[in-house]
């Protein structure tokens, strides 16, 4: 039996544990994470219900999340996170799925392509089965239907029909009445996504019209041309989203700007792996600078195109980055000064103190950033 003092003071430590700490989640998770990875509070885990083989190298993984996730809107990412050799990896994907989905049967839909290098998209690949827990982030992007409704052109290539889907999806639930077109190009027939969906939104769904577009039937690739843009009706009164490899996206935008379509129309997003391109205006200039890690007490110095992640990670330091492309903002961190280029728009910042997107800023000479 414990001597009464020794007790109390027990009593007082686990007190102190339970209501006074800042993060109780760091507390208590480990725990809860063993009696049930579901009931884990510090991030919102979600249980893989189903893994559906789309194509070759292309899954879709179909999640429940704890309820309390607080759902999305059609055509947004969210950050997932998971441990592969015992790192913490976040990266971002498209849900492929409409929030009726979620709202009806709690439960939402990732569909994820391997990459060739990709760390963690051939881990999910290669590891996760059904019953598994990964975390799930809030859901954000703008890649979203404006108001009021309008008809909409789709221009998707390879995975990036993903958020595509998910509109498609949400339209059909919805019975959008505007027109709803989409070309969808893949390398191969083999390489369609979801190619039964797709077949089963257009015969249940009438104001959608889809256009499949095999790039590599014949020795001579075809792409995007100017007739698939001639075969769209009404086309400049149409919100158009653009989503694919980098190659498909410029050639879509030069192309719907020599149609006449105003840049507003056009909303854009682009998954990949690789560096986020950089903005043609950054070509010639000469980029990178000595960089003061404040909280660190490290200064690197880099020449060229790296972004400040870059540089951070590979002076041995590890910021919080989700998508590493612009999007998530979990980047986000103070800079106290010097001048940043932004990579995607080629804008300098000022001199001063501001917040920066590290994933996505080049130093322009000397910088201190509080990381
Ligand atoms: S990591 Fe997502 S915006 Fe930088």
């Amino acid at each position: 039996m414990l001597a009464k003092n020794t007790q109390t003071k027990a009593l007082h430590w686990l007190g102190k544990q339970l209501f006074n700490r800042n993060d109780p989640a760091a507390f208590f998770d480990p725990l809860l994470e063993k009696l049930d990875p579901m009931l884990v509070q510090g991030h919102t885990p979600a249980r893989i219900d189903q893994i559906i083989q789309e194509t070759s190298d292309t899954r879709t993984f179909v999640l429940k999340p704890a309820g309390r996730w607080p759902g999305f809107q059609a055509g947004q990412h969210v950050n997932i996170c998971v441990e592969t050799s015992g790192i913490q990896r976040t990266r971002t994907f498209s849900l492929s799925s409409s929030p009726e989905l979620w709202a009806q049967q709690g439960v939402v839909t990732l569909t994820i392509k391997r990459l060739s290098g990709g760390l963690v998209t051939n881990w999910l690949h290669d590891n996760l089965s059904c019953g598994d827990v990964i975390s799930l982030g809030e859901a954000f992007g703008d890649f979203v239907l404006s108001e009021p409704p309008r008809p909409v052109l789709f221009i998707a290539g390879g995975s990036g029909i993903t958020p595509v889907l998910s509109h498609l999806e949400t339209m059909a639930a919805q019975d959008f009445r505007a027109p709803v077109s989409l070309l969808y190009f893949v390398r191969t027939q083999q390489d369609i996504i979801a190619a039964e969906r797709l077949k089963a939104l257009e015969n249940r769904y009438s104001a959608l019209t889809v256009n499949i577009i095999a790039t590599h039937k014949n020795d001579t690739p075809r792409y995007l041309n100017s007739e698939d843009l001639n075969g769209v009706p009404g086309l400049k009164a149409r919100q158009i989203f653009l989503c694919g490899p980098q190659g498909l996206m410029d050639l879509a935008n030069e192309l719907l700007h020599q149609h006449g379509v105003r840049k507003a129309d056009i909303q854009s997003t682009f998954f990949s792996a690789a560096t986020p391109p950089l903005n043609p205006d950054l070509a010639n200039q000469t980029l990178g600078g000595k960089v003061q890690f404040a909280k660190s007490s490290l200064e690197a110095s880099s020449e060229g195109d790296a972004s400040l992640l870059e540089i951070a990670e590979a002076s041995g330091l590890t910021p919080r980055h989700g998508c590493r492309m612009g999007i998530c903002h979990q980047c986000s961190c103070r800079k106290t000064s010097g001048t940043v280029v932004n990579r995607l728009t080629g804008q300098a910042s000022g001199p001063g103190e501001e917040s920066i997107q590290l994933c996505i800023s080049i130093p322009h000479g000397p910088v201190a950033i509080d990381v």
